[in-house]
This record gives structure tokens, sequence and C-alpha cells, in this order.
């Protein structure tokens, strides 16, 4: 049976009349090779189907959200509680102090929680409490490092300001020199150092940070009295439940949590030490939207859940199974594939592919055979995923066969 996606075409074409572009944002699929839905139907476990039926095994993840398992029970469970009590009222129910001491509980460095609704908010109210503290207006921040879509870091300049980013000097990621240049740029003006806990940019291969660069930017944040933000939004519980630079001994004035921590539901958190209480309780920052209580019952089912489960061993493993598999695989049809970042965040790029053909005609194959992947942004690898790597890895067989009669020996 041919691979059609008819009703999603149709929905595209509606949508091109009533969304600018037709669709907009990472979720667009207008970039993607022509086999990927639009249009998701609906989700289970580490899967997702279209609106034409296809199941797909799903490395993406919603991009980050699906941490144990679209639907997960217990929080689907939670959620449903809340709701019988109510959600957005006048006035947060208290699972929202419960989750906030659990937030100050897990992450080393915390003393204290605001809790809100996207990363951006989260990665914002790292800066405006960085300067309220310090007084002083300097970011610095690696050269191409994405921290939400504010006009500070956006990596589009279209409908921004050159005055956005008057305040913002940057460096580049794991490179010791080049950020003690900044911080000297900067001189008596530094504000805050924000870095990601791995470098996870899109078209280049990921890098792990060095424990020297992650103790270098602490060491220089102490001397000058500025604040080491760490933007977590993307790794957030995947590897710590407190803070991913905890487990290098490594610990931030200010985190910035996000994506993972309601298992889809609307959260991000910032947690921060009590060097920087008073400078963040004198800002002003709220949303309509961030006290509504569902997302904090599921952020505490999340949170409960990932222990019971061991779902940051099961990522790891499953992690792990399918980057062996995946250079198995490769290797088998004569491909050379260059694996980069921790295995719960997967990206690989073909070698000799500086185009991305190789890499957009696998994932376009990929997706027809019933596997969701990403040719140049990383993945993610959720807790469920440990019953789909067999799977997915024999589904993919199906694509390095289309990809070998393609462009041969690689
Ligand atoms: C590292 C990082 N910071 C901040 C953000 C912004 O998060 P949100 O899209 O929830 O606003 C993202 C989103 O992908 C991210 O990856």
């Amino acid at each position: 049976m041919s691979y059609r996606l008819d009703k999603d075409l149709a929905l595209r074409e509606r949508a091109q009349k009533v969304f600018p572009a037709g669709m907009y944002g990472h979720m667009s699929t207008t970039p993607l090779p022509d086999n990927y839905p639009q249009f998701i139907a609906k989700a289970e476990g580490g899967r997702i189907w279209g609106v034409d039926g296809y199941e797909y095994i799903d490395f993406l993840c919603a991009y980050g959200p699906n941490i144990l398992g679209y639907k997960h029970p217990k929080v689907e469970a939670a959620v449903r509680r809340q709701l019988e009590q109510g959600d957005c009222t006048t006035g947060p129910s208290p699972l929202m102090l419960e989750l906030a001491e659990k937030l100050v509980e897990k992450g080393d460095h915390a003393n204290w929680s605001l809790l809100c609704k996207n990363g951006s908010d989260a990665t914002n109210i790292c800066l405006m409490v960085a300067r309220a503290q310090t007084g002083r207006n300097t970011i610095l921040m690696a050269e191409g490092t994405y921290h939400g879509t504010d006009p500070w870091s956006s990596w589009s300049k279209v409908g921004i300001t050159d005055n956005a980013r008057a305040d913002i000097i940057t460096f580049k990621y794991n490179d010791c020199d080049s950020l003690e240049q900044a911080v000297a740029k900067a001189g008596d003006d530094l504000a805050a150092i924000i870095v990601t806990p791995n470098l996870h940019e899109v078209f280049v291969p990921q890098q792990l940070v060095t424990q020297e660069f992650a103790q270098k930017a602490r060491q220089l944040c102490n001397d000058k009295g500025a604040a080491l933000i760490l933007d977590d939004v993307r790794c957030s519980w995947r590897f710590s439940l407190g803070s991913t630079w905890q487990t290098l001994g490594v610990l931030p004035d200010l985190c910035a949590m996000g994506k993972t921590l309601g298992n889809g539901y609307a959260l991000s958190a910032v947690t921060g030490n009590d060097r920087f209480r008073s400078g963040a309780a004198e800002c002003f920052f709220t949303g309509s939207y961030w006290f509504s209580s569902a997302a904090f019952a599921a952020s505490l089912a999340t949170m409960e859940a990932i222990e019971e489960e061991n779902a940051i061993e099961r990522m790891e493993t499953a992690g792990n199974q399918f980057r062996a598999g995946l250079a198995d695989l490769a290797n088998g049809y004569g491909f050379k594939l260059d694996q980069s970042g921790p295995v719960q965040m997967p990206l690989f790029l073909f070698e000799d592919d500086p185009e991305y053909l190789k890499g957009g005609f696998f994932c376009n194959e990929a997706v027809k055979n019933g596997v969701y992947l990403h040719p140049v942004h990383n993945m993610f690898i959720c807790a469920e995923h440990d019953k789909d790597i067999v799977d997915a890895l024999d589904r993919l067989d199906g694509a390095f066969k289309a990809l070998k009669a393609q462009f041969g020996d690689g």
C-alpha cells in the first residue's frame, strides 16, 4: 500500500488560509521533507499517529516535553483529579507550594522557586533577576545558542531591533579563553553568564560540556559577583531532578527549567539561591495562566513517576541501544554517522553530507517506514522508548536500504 498523506494535505491547505505561512514555529513541517505529517491525531507512550492513520515511533517527543511517554496514566489521573477541583482560579491550589518545595529539595543550588509556563518565561526571568540583583546590564551567552524566541536570543532578526541585543556579548561554547575575553569586555557591567548544559544547536554536532569550562564559568561569576544562569530548559529532568550540572558538581545561581516538567502539561520554572532572592523579590513577573493548578498536579506526578519508574536510567539505556543499533545499521550499509550529544538527546548527521542531502533523504524514508526523526535538530528519548528501540531499528533498515539505492556506498 502506498504512503499517502491525503487528509494531512487537505488540512494544510486549510491552514494556509488562517495561519501566516501555513504554520509557524518549530512545529512547522515546511522545512522538513515531504513525507512528514503536519497534523497529529493521537499519541501514546513513545508513538504518535498522523491524521491519515499512520503510526510513527516518535523520537521528537513533542520537541522535548514528552519524557515519561505520552498519556502517562499517573500524570493523566493527577490532572483529571485536579481538573475536577478547578484549574485556573483566583489564587492557586496548595499544589503550587508543594511543587516549589520539591524543586527546592531536589536542586542542590536552590533555595526558592518561581513557576511559569514556557522556557522563554524562565530564561527571561533569570536575566531580570540577575540584573535586579547586580544592578548591571550585560549578559554573556554562547554564540548561536537558543534560549527562546525573545528578541535578546531569537535566532531570527526579523521584527527585532538591534537595541534588543545591545547588552548581549557572545562567547564560544566550551572555549575558556573566549569566555574570559567576553568577561573582560563586559568590564564592570557583567550581570550574568547564561549557558546551556551541553551545546545542542541545529545543523552542527552537539558538544558535551567540559568540566573545565563549567568550572571556569562558575569561577568567573564568583570573581565578578555575577550570576551563573543554567538554561536547563531542554535538558531538565533527563539527567537529574535538580540542575543538570549538579551531576558535575557545578551549581548555578539561577536555573531555568522547562519542557519536561509536566510531561506535556504547560509548566516551566526558575530555581535560585539565596544570593539572588532579594533581586527576585523586587522584580514583577506574572502571567494569566502561570497559577493554573492542573499543570502543578501533572508536574508533581511526573516527578514521582520519574523516580518510581527509574525513568532517567531507562532513557539512558534506550538511548545507548538506539545509538549502537544505528551505528551498526549504518556500517552494514556502508555509511558513517556522526552521533553526538547525550544518548538521551540524540543527533546524528551523515558524514560527507555538507548539504544534509543524505540526512534529509534518510529521514524522509524513515518517516514513511514509521519512524519520526529529525535530520538536523537533536531528538529526545522518553522512558517508554525502551519498548520501541528494537522495532524502530527494524523499521529503519528499510530507510537505509533506500538510502543505499539512492546514494550508493556513502
Ligand atoms: C535551551 C532552551 N532554552 C529556552 C527555550 C525556550 O523554551 P519555550 O519554547 O518553552 O519558550 C528552549 C526551547 O526549545 C530551549 O531549548
